[in-house]
């Protein structure tokens, strides 16, 4: 699965409109769409996803964000998914991201900073499953 990443367009960009300009750039960038659902997060399901953060200052407020509205997980293959990707939304904190990045386009904060890209291919096939049954990822 060296060739997916899970992305999650957040809280923040959903409701600011963004979601479709969103996807626009992911789109055109070359990856293909293999799942995606807007939903909203219980509190657990936010608090299991950012799990590996739980010891950090920003967790409960982490998680208060993106349970504040709805999201929308995607599992996206291209080759090179993970680090693509990366490179496409650019750093965490929008203020350090390149020109012509997701986030320093469409992100308010290094909180609310519009999307999720997976870290690792290992990653990036542990959270694809945390969203989508395999039945959902459909391979065309
Ligand atoms: P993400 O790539 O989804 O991974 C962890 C998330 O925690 C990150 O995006 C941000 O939304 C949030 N985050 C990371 N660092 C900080 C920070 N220093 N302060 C607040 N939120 C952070």
């Amino acid at each position: 699965m060296s060739n997916k990443t899970l992305a999650i367009i957040k809280p923040d960009a959903v409701g600011n409109g963004f979601t479709g300009k969103i996807m626009d750039r992911i789109i055109e960038a070359g990856f293909k769409l293999q799942a995606a659902q807007l939903m909203q997060l219980s509190r657990e399901k936010a608090e299991g996803f950012y799990a590996v953060h739980k010891e950090r200052p920003f967790y409960n407020d982490l998680v208060d964000f993106m349970t504040s509205g709805p999201c929308m997980p995607m599992a996206l293959e291209k080759d090179d998914a993970v680090n693509t990707f990366r490179s496409l939304i650019g750093a965490t904190n929008p203020e350090e991201a390149a020109d012509g990045t997701i986030r320093k386009d469409f992100a308010e904060s290094i909180q609310n900073n519009a999307v999720h890209g997976s870290d690792s291919n290992e990653n990036a096939q542990k959270e694809i499953a945390y969203f989508f049954t395999s039945n959902e990822i459909l391979d065309y």
